[in-house]
């Protein structure tokens, strides 16, 4: 009797909230069946286990009949609302970025550098100043340690000026033969216009083993370039000064690819014997005495190369992440 007054209160929930109240009115604390399990008491004793299972079995039932109908009530409410999508609707289409022009260069000129056998070294954005200027024979008084060219921290530490940093942290923590690239951010106080960005993007060389000379600086550069930029690309050494190099260059570029001018394009040089003697202090030991061991550094920047090569008027068009720039490319 109960069991069927039940089971058709239940068919005849029509939402989850009235199934909800049924299940209180039989299975809930003062429920109908709960009520009938009190009087167990006065049941006599031998009758009591038939009773008992009796009564178990009603109270499975009632359970698996509201379980059933809350899934038949939850299926008709997915249900209608799966009706109201108009599966005709054009979906949100995800912009696919593409691979920025300055990343693409990046990747060829890291390629090129693998097969030369450069492995990939790198260091952080923020610097001690050591790191940045001291180690690479830098004197207190040189004008790129000035507030108004370099971002410093209140710290002490500063926004590295260049990867040249990272020459510091590949020797001090490795000993020769040395044969890495560094490329990376870095970071000047210059007014930002259409040829200037606080932040730019540079690759660093550093070459250090037994007997490495002038001509091995020439002819990687010179490889990498042709690779870079074809067969007919002209490369011109230009003397100059750098304070971790001795001798220092400047190098200039001409390539059709890059519109035809010369360019003036990245500094290197002959590692300075005093930087080879700061690391030498640092580590303690000998393993870069400049009596044994040479070798070559350079740093290009790229921003300038890859807007060249895109033909790309304005440098800030580098970082605006606009998509109609980008896909451009
Ligand atoms: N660090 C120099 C610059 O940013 C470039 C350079 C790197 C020069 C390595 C010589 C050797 O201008």
């Amino acid at each position: 009797m109960l069991r069927a007054e039940a089971v058709a209160a239940i068919r005849a929930a029509s939402d989850l909230k009235s199934l909800e109240g049924v299940r209180v009115h039989y299975l809930g604390r003062s429920g109908q069946i709960s009520l009938i399990s009190e009087k167990m008491r006065d049941v006599a004793k031998d009758d009591r286990p038939r009773v008992g299972k009796l009564l178990n079995q009603l109270r499975q039932d009632v359970s698996d009949s509201l379980a059933e109908r809350e899934r038949q009530l939850k299926a008709a409410k997915d249900a209608r609302e799966l009706s109201q999508i108009d599966i005709t609707l054009p979906g949100t289409r995800r912009e696919l970025g593409s691979i920025h022009p300055l990343t693409q260069l990046l990747d060829k000129a890291v390629r090129v550098f693998r097969r030369l056998g450069f492995a990939l070294a790198d260091g952080p954005d923020i610097e001690t100043e050591w790191h940045c200027f001291d180690a690479l024979n830098t004197p207190p008084d040189h004008p790129a340690r000035n507030e108004l060219d370099t971002f410093y921290l209140p710290d002490g530490r500063l926004l590295r000026t260049h990867t040249s940093t990272v020459q510091i942290r590949v020797m001090e923590s490795q000993g020769p033969p040395v044969r890495v690239i560094a490329p990376g951010a870095a970071y000047r106080r210059d007014e930002v216009d259409a040829t200037h960005l606080s932040q730019f993007t540079q690759m660093e060389g550093l070459f250090v083993d037994r007997n490495v000379s002038l001509a091995d600086l020439k002819g990687t550069l010179e490889f990498l370039f042709r690779e870079l930029f074809g067969p007919e690309t002209k490369i011109r050494f230009r003397p100059h000064f750098f304070p971790f190099t001795e001798p220092s260059y400047e190098i200039d570029i001409r390539a059709e690819a890059l519109g035809g001018d010369w360019m003036e394009l990245a500094g290197c040089g002959m590692v300075d014997p005093a930087v080879f003697d700061q690391i030498c202090a640092k580590r303690g030991d000998r393993a870069y005495d400049p009596e044994e061991i040479t070798g070559f550094a350079f740093g290009f920047g790229l921003d300038r190369l890859a807007m060249s090569l895109a033909r790309i008027p304005d440098i800030r068009m580098l970082t605006e992440n606009d998509l109609r720039f980008l896909k451009q490319f």
